[in-house]
Parts: structure tokens; C-alpha cells; sequence
């Protein structure tokens, strides 16, 4: 593989030209006197970048731009960077919400929600906590942390808690009229799985949800041992107090490795990737709230690239949104989510080393890169995995997969881009740094949506062979808009390994 070996050699053997010094400054320049206008006062320059809107979101005075407001709008109606906080701006996940509230309120049972990074899971617990509190719940919301410990949580639970739920306090007692809370009846002493079910079983009147999120930052064992025995004890005493937690994790297994005792007490549900209805529905949730307009082909665009990420979408939603009001429009058209797309491959970009840069800008000389993106596609969903099934699902010639699995081979034996990856699916292949799957993905789907748009040209430039294989296996549906998200992607078993 002779773009392999080069890259080897480029790579590891070769040092980089030494910087050519700096030639001394033998001419010293005066420094610019006033009359050449460095220190005359200049009128205030319009061009100079500013803000758009002061911090307490009203226009800018100065500015007279009518696209001003709309671009506020948007700010607020895709939110790439922030979960969904309220409900209008939360598309989609109704069987989920459904299928989450019926397991707290029937089964009684404790939740443990996992998936992949940016699948939408606090926004998913946000939206759960609201419906819980119109049902009168207490909720707590606590957002783990690196160093976060089961004393510090539950203190910090206890403290929401108003007395007058204790059995212990009726409501015209001094303390629970005074506004005490739970945590007015802890001891200094370090807190206990045991004593906190305790503190809980006196509790009347209502009930209550302990939200963990991203519980998968902590990774103590003492903390999530700790975790497992709350929840055995609530659920052995019928305690009124449920726990929901919430974080990234290939499989159950992964996030509760210390509580196999409790699998009984829990629900487990694995979000999954939005289907291509959903992502239509983030954007005409952000036009609502814009007032912006998507034409069908930018929104199909939009949801091809997303593959049922609510991240991804919003992030090409939001950019191409803004590129449109930069060109004075207020509808999205394709060109704009183009560049949209071009910016999260900068933004992704930026995210990966630059030794794996390098292997990938080489891999990009040869239709190698376009099929490992769609790989990368597979393995989004997929804990970054795919195998050698995938391969066979985007070449249609067995002689043509046989040649690309023997390269993946080659590319996994040399750590380059890739790893090999022995798991209960059998052995498999793993992208060498997180960053790189989105950015392959997306590079490798712009081409395919673009692709798919071009007419027939009869002296079209050829394509390399393996590239050619991937585009013929991938066209994008008729109507991506219409059919699940999976439909448009060449990953046939995705959704049965995870
Ligand atoms: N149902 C939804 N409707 C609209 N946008 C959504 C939805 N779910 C998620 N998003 C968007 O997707 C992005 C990621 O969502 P969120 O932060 O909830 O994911 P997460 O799984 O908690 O991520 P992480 O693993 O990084 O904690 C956010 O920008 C959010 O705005
Ligand atoms: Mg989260």
C-alpha cells in the first residue's frame, strides 16, 4: 500500500526542516509619526467586528441591521452547544418520554438512561424532570463531576427537600415553617448509603427524582458502589425516592460495572439516534422560533449529514441559518448548509491531533477516506465501532470489499487512523481518536448529498475505483426527508448490535 509507506516514512522518520532564522533588523523603522495618522483620531471604524446584542439581549443601539433580531431569534432556536432546556425547542423522543415516565410511575423503578456523546440525553432529562414537577415531584438535578462524591451529592439532595415532607414535621411546626429542609437532619459525619434511605423513608406527601447526569464523569468505584446501594435499599423499603441517571456509555455494563445486584431495580434504556422525522422536526422547531425559513433541499441536507444526531443537526441548522442572514436572506437555502458543513469540518478539524490530520489528508489522495467515512457513519452509533460486515454492506463486489477490508487491515496493523477492537460482536475496528468520526462522517456525507445532486454529465471525471464502489452502493434516498435516518446510511445492522 504504497500511500501507507509513504505516510509511515513522513510520519515517523523524517524531521521537519529546521525554521530558517530570523535575518537581524539592520534597518530600523521610525516609529509612525501623528501626521501618518497612528495617533490622529480615526472616525469609528463601521467595519470593525462587534457585538450584535447587549448582555441583557436587546439590540444593539448602534446597529441598524434588520437581520439583527433575526439572528438573536436564532441564537436562541438552535442551541448546538447547550442541551434543550424548554419544551418547544425539544422535537421528536415521544415514545422515549413515554416509555420513561411509565417506568417511574408504574414500575416504580430506578432509570438508568446511556448513549453516545451528543445523543441528547440531559435534554432528555430535562424535559422529563418538567413533566415530573406538573406532577407535583420533587426534583433534584445534580450534574456529577470529576471529583464528586456520594456525601457531597446527597447533602446537596437533602438541602431541596423541604421539611414539611418528613413524616416527622407537620407543616405548622416552627421548623418546617421556617423553610428547613432534610439536610437540618443530617449528621456531620460522612453520609451512608444506609443512613440517607433512612433520612428517605420518612418521607410523605410526595415524591422524589434524583437526577445524576453525565454520571460517567465520575468514575470512582467507591462512589458508584455507593450509588448501587442507595438504590438496593430504596428499592427493598419502597422508599418514595427514585434515582434517574444519565450518561455516555457503549452499553449498560460500562456505566454500572459496580452494581450488577441491582439490575432487577433499574430500567435501562439506550437513547437512540434520532430517526429522520425527528431531525425534520428540530428544524421546523427553529424555524418556529427564528422565523427563519429552510427550503426542503436545505433541510434534507441538514438531516442527511445529522444521521440522527440532534447535535450534529442543530450545529448545521444554527450555522446555516446564520450564513443565510449574513447574505441578507431569511431563507436557508443549500448553499448555505454547504458552508455550514464546511465550518463544523473546520471546527472538527481543530479538534483532532496533528499527526492523525496528517494520515487523514494523505488517506484523502486516494478513495480510501471516502469509504472510512462511511465507516465513520456506521460507527457513530455504534460505540466508534464497525466491522467487516459494514464493508460488505457498502460494496456491492465482493472482489472490491476483499480489497478495502485488506487495507483496513493494513491501516489497523500500522495504528494508523484506525485500531482493531475484539468485543462479544466478534472482531471489529475502532477509530484511534474520537474526533475523527464526526469529521469523517461529514466530509464523506457532504460529498454523497452533493453527489446525489449533480445532473448527469456524460464527461463526468472519473473516480478512483473504491471510491466509485462506495458512491454507487451510497446514493442518497429519493427522499431522505421521508425515510428513517438509518435508511440513508449503509448501516443495515447498527441498530441490532447496539
Ligand atoms: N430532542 C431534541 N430536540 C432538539 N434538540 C436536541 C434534542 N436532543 C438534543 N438536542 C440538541 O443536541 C445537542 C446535544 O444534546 P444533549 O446535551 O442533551 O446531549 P447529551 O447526550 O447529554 O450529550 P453529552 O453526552 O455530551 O452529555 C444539544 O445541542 C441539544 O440542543
Ligand atoms: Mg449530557
Amino acid at each position: 500500500m504504497s500511500w501507507i509507506n509513504s505516510l509511515m516514512a513522513r510520519s515517523m522518520g523524517r524531521k521537519p526542516k529546521a525554521a530558517q532564522k530570523p535575518q537581524p533588523n539592520l534597518v530600523f523603522a521610525a516609529p509612525p509619526t501623528a501626521r501618518e495618522g497612528v495617533s490622529a483620531k480615526k472616525p469609528v471604524d463601521a467595519a470593525f467586528p462587534r457585538f450584535q446584542s447587549m448582555a441583557g439581549d436587546q439590540l444593539s443601539p448602534r446597529l441598524n441591521d434588520r437581520f439583527a433580531s433575526a439572528r438573536i431569534k436564532l441564537r436562541s432556536a438552535f442551541t448546538p452547544s447547550q442541551p434543550i432546556t424548554d419544551r418547544k425547542m425539544f422535537a421528536g423522543r415521544t415514545d422515549v418520554l413515554t416509555t420513561l415516565i411509565r417506568s417511574i410511575e408504574d414500575q416504580r423503578v430506578h432509570v438508568i438512561m446511556y448513549g453516545e456523546r451528543g445523543i441528547g440525553k440531559t435534554s432528555l432529562v430535562h424535559v422529563l424532570t418538567q413533566a415530573a414537577e406538573e406532577a407535583r415531584y420533587i426534583v433534584v438535578y445534580c450534574s456529577c463531576g470529576a471529583g464528586s462524591t456520594f456525601d457531597e451529592i446527597f447533602r446537596a439532595v437533602a438541602g431541596d427537600i423541604p421539611l414539611l415532607f418528613h413524616s416527622g414535621f407537620a407543616p405548622t411546626t416552627d421548623a418546617a415553617e421556617r423553610g428547613g429542609t432534610l439536610a437540618d437532619l443530617l449528621p456531620t459525619t460522612t453520609l451512608t448509603p444506609r443512613l440517607v434511605a433512612d433520612l428517605f423513608a420518612k418521607l410523605t406527601g410526595t415524591r422524589v427524582l434524583v437526577v445524576l447526569d453525565e454520571f460517567d464523569v465520575c468514575d470512582s468505584p467507591e462512589f458508584r458502589r455507593n450509588i448501587a446501594e442507595l438504590i438496593k435499599n430504596l428499592s427493598d423499603r419502597s422508599i418514595r425516592t427514585q434515582l434517574v441517571i444519565a450518561g455516555v456509555a457503549a452499553d449498560l455494563t460500562e456505566l454500572v460495572e459496580h452494581i450488577p445486584s441491582i439490575r432487577r431495580n433499574i430500567f435501562a434504556l439506550q437513547v437512540p439516534k434520532m430517526s429522520a422525522s425527528e431531525v425534520n422536526h428540530l428544524v421546523e422547531n427553529g424555524e418556529e422560533l427564528s422565523g427563519l425559513t429552510y427550503d426542503k433541499a436545505a433541510t434534507d441536507f441538514i438531516v442527511f449529514v445529522a444521521n440522527g444526531s440532534p447535535y450534529l443537526a442543530s450545529l448545521l441548522s444554527h450555522h446555516s441559518g446564520l450564513a443565510a442572514i449574513d447574505k441578507g436572506r431569511t431563507h436557508v437555502a443549500v448553499e448555505d448548509v454547504s458552508q455550514a458543513v464546511d465550518q463544523a469540518l473546520t471546527e472538527f478539524r481543530g479538534r483532532i491531533s496533528k499527526h492523525t490530520l496528517l494520515q487523514i489528508d494523505q488517506a484523502g489522495k486516494t478513495g480510501v477516506r471516502h469509504v472510512l467515512g462511511v465507516m465513520a457513519g456506521a460507527a457513530l452509533f455504534n460505540n466508534g465501532r464497525f466491522d467487516d460486515r459494514d464493508v460488505d454492506a457498502v460494496y456491492p463486489s465482493a472482489a472490491n470489499a476483499a480489497s478495502f477490508k485488506a487495507t483496513i487491515e493494513e491501516l489497523a496493523a500500522k495504528h494508523m487512523l484506525l485500531e482493531t477492537h475484539e468485543d462479544e460482536y466478534g472482531r471489529g475496528y475502532r477509530f484511534a481518536e474520537e474526533a475523527v468520526l464526526p469529521y469523517l462522517w461529514i466530509l464523506a456525507a457532504q460529498k454523497r448529498f452533493l453527489e446525489g445532486r449533480k445532473p448527469a454529465v456524460a464527461d463526468k471525471p472519473a473516480v478512483p475505483t473504491t471510491e466509485k464502489a462506495a458512491i454507487v452502493a451510497e446514493k442518497p434516498p429519493e427522499k431522505p426527508a421521508d425515510k428513517p435516518a438509518q435508511a440513508a446510511i449503509a448501516t443495515p445492522r447498527a441498530a441490532g448490535r447496539s
